[in-house]
């Protein structure tokens, strides 16, 4: 067998990629892109391998999540640090209220590019191609606006070393320091209703980090008390971009998509014998694949078969993203066949992607209750098939908006228009964040 190259790809069928007018312009993107220091280290990468590995033995949790897309518009350090905050939050309640060790992944520093249902979008009588992501196109209805540039993957790629220098900052530089978690955000939590069972945690808390002091364990001596660690990932869904920061490890000799430490496919461009398939076999790195409904069995174990053909616990995750009506009918038929041919991967839900609805209002938006209903089920149906429910992945937001319906406030389709600000896909907000983290801890607790 010849030996993978990272641009293998190229020969092969793909979807939902930009066309770029000017080639001569896209290769001299790609050239300066290949000669940029990459964002992540290859040996951090082994670590979340190693991480997602315990929790495919049923020993951790993986928590996943970020905007659905980033955007060039909303760059800025308060945002940043508001989802970072949020994704903490959930890890804290999810690993002291759940008993369970949490693996924190970010939808973030990277996660410019999206798949659309169709090409065009049509508004008012007027077609134009479809928003791909700033890292393709902006968001603005204009024609100029629509067409794809090439320049943008180079503006992704410094929005993205930003990013990860902060979140770098926060996690190690005194943000995440488990002294700080109530004081933060405490002011959102003011009327939350779960505010009491949050407050408690962190009262708890302290007084555990209190006896510890007693003991002689404290921030100095002890790192894990006052830093962390926020691994960053993103759909890689333009090759041309991530083949260009595909690069071979010098310790070890093998290759690594340097772009962020964990990569997934989407449920649009999952073929086995497409491009995003064959890319993804060649990289070293901790991956994703989303699963929906129409995924059959067999299909389901030649592509994890094509994705990691030595079986390896904590290379593949499978983010099933069903859809709260259909959940039933189709994850136990999959989480059967895995595990009855001894498959090894990390079973993570994503209860967003499969309960988009549109309101009366327009909006697109899900219902905060099918969203907890997905993940209701799931614990359920993982229980049921004795296998484990490794993890979430959520599309949520550090900041107030109002994009998801239901949850405590009971949002209705009249309130979107508030608060309503995705580029993209309706995003959980802080709140309804908070309220997930609870249900989610007391399954990890209770193991049902
Ligand atoms: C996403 O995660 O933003 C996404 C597009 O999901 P999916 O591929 O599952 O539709
Ligand atoms: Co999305």
């Amino acid at each position: 067998m010849s030996q993978w190259q990272p641009d293998d790809w190229r020969k092969l069928p793909i979807l939902q990629q930009p066309t770029y007018n000017d080639p001569a312009e896209l290769q001299d993107v790609e050239q300066k892109l290949k000669s940029y220091p990459p964002l992540v280290f290859a040996a951090e990468t082994r670590e979340l391998y190693r991480q997602l590995g315990q929790v495919c033995e049923g020993k951790g949790f993986l928590l996943q999540g970020g905007d659905c897309a980033e955007s060039f518009s909303e760059f800025n350090a308060p945002k940043i640090r508001d989802t970072f905050k949020v994704i903490l939050q959930m890890a804290i309640v999810m690993t002291f209220a759940g008993r369970c060790p949490v693996t924190k992944v970010a939808r973030m520093a990277g996660q410019y590019a999206k798949p659309r249902s169709s090409d065009m979008e049509t508004i008012d009588g007027v077609s134009l191609p479809s928003y791909r992501g700033d890292i393709i196109n902006s968001f603005e209805f204009t024609e100029a606006a629509r067409l794809p540039d090439p320049k943008r993957m180079l503006d992704a790629y410094h929005r993205s070393a930003s990013t990860l220098n902060l979140l770098r900052a926060f996690a190690q530089g005194g943000l995440a320091d488990l002294h700080q978690v109530n004081r933060w955000n405490m002011a959102f939590l003011e009327n939350n209703p779960q505010k009491d069972r949050y407050v408690d945690i962190a009262r708890r808390i302290q007084e555990t980090l209190e006896f510890m002091e007693v003991i002689g364990v404290n921030s100095s001596n002890t790192p894990a008390l006052h830093e962390t660690t926020l691994f960053t990932s993103h759909e890689a869904l333009l090759l041309n971009y991530e083949q260009a920061l595909t690069r071979v490890d010098t310790l070890t000799g093998d290759w690594y998509n340097c772009s962020a430490h964990m990569l997934w496919i989407g449920e649009r461009t999952r073929q086995l014998d497409h491009a995003h398939v064959q890319f993804f076999s060649g990289i070293n790195n901790p991956i994703g694949c989303k699963v929906g409904p129409s995924m059959d069995e067999d299909e389901l174990i030649r592509l994890i078969d094509a994705l990691n053909p030595n079986n390896t616990p904590g290379r593949l995750t499978l983010i099933t993203r069903m859809g709260a009506d259909k959940l039933e009918a189709n994850l136990p038929r999959l989480l059967r066949r895995v595990k009855a041919e001894g498959r090894n991967v990390v079973w993570s839900s994503d209860p967003m992607h499969g309960n988009t609805k549109t309101a009366s209002t327009g909006y697109k938006t899900r219902n905060f209750d099918d969203i907890l209903r997905e993940i209701q089920q799931f614990f359920a149906a993982h229980n049921a098939e004795g296998t484990h429910a490794g993890g979430v992945h959520l599309e949520m937001t550090g900041q107030h908006v109002t994009e998801c319906t239901g949850g405590a406030y009971n949002l209705g389709d009249s309130d979107l228009a508030r608060a309503y600000k995705t580029q993209c896909d309706p995003r959980l907000n802080a709140d309804q964040v908070l309220e997930m983290a609870f249900l989610v801890a007391d399954h990890l607790r209770t193991g049902y």
